[in-house]
């Protein structure tokens, strides 16, 4: 399969680029030191993105800028960060990729367990990752030719653990191996408007 992985360079888009590559061509995307330059917050850039690969089976996306901080202190601007970020740059990837993807190609998106489960300092993450989660689930019922959406909704992972353990004390890391694996099984498998959480 031809993949484009954005968010290749982070922490979660590594782990997934490491397993992915052993089976299909990988497209890495992201805003700087890709293949192919992106900034999902602007769907001029993403359009550019499709425009620009062809034949393209799947889309998995490890990037969504979103601000961490007290609400207190959180300004209408640090929730569109978010908005425009996590949020609409994902959902752009969908809206906008649906004309471009192979029959049967499947967009992967990222949200986490503070859609469900939040923490101190969450709220402006915990709404985006909600939203998208909700999205991800009506737009599967939506797309054409087969095209499937699905979502891996992690915990903490294994190799963030230490530099968030004081903003999500008590929470047992995610594996690596199930992150990865849950991209591998959205990608693979013929699901589609599913959540995969892995808390
Ligand atoms: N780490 C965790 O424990 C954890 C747990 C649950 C959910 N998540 C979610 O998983 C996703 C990835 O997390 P991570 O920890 O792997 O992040 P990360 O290490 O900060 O990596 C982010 C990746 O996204 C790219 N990126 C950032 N902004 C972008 C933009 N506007 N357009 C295109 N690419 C962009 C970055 O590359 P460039 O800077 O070159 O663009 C980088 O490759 C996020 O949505 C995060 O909220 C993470």
């Amino acid at each position: 399969m031809k993949i484009i992985l954005i968010g290749a360079s982070g922490t979660i888009g590594k782990r997934i680029q490491e397993r992915l590559a052993k089976k299909n061509e990988i497209v890495l995307a992201s805003r700087s030191g890709a293949d192919i330059q992106v900034d999902i917050t602007d769907s001029a850039s993403i359009e550019k993105m499709f425009n620009s690969v062809t034949g393209v089976d799947a889309v998995s996306c490890a990037a969504g800028p979103a601000k961490f901080g007290p609400l207190a202190e959180l300004t209408e601007e640090d929730f569109y960060v978010g908005i425009r970020g996590k949020m609409m740059g994902q959902v752009n990837l969908v809206r906008i990729g649906q004309g471009y993807l192979n029959d049967g190609g499947s967009f992967t998106l990222t949200t986490g367990i503070l859609a469900d489960d939040p923490v101190m300092g969450s709220a402006a993450l915990s709404l985006v990752n909600g939203a998208v989660n909700s999205f991800a689930v009506a737009a599967a019922m939506e797309l054409p030719r087969g095209l499937r959406c699905n979502v891996v909704c992690p915990t903490v992972v294994e190799d963030s653990a230490e530099a968030y353990e004081d903003f999500f004390p008590g929470y047992d890391p995610a594996p690596m191996e199930k992150v990865v694996n849950a991209y591998v099984r959205a990608i693979e498998n013929k699901i589609t408007g599913k959540i995969i959480r892995i808390y």
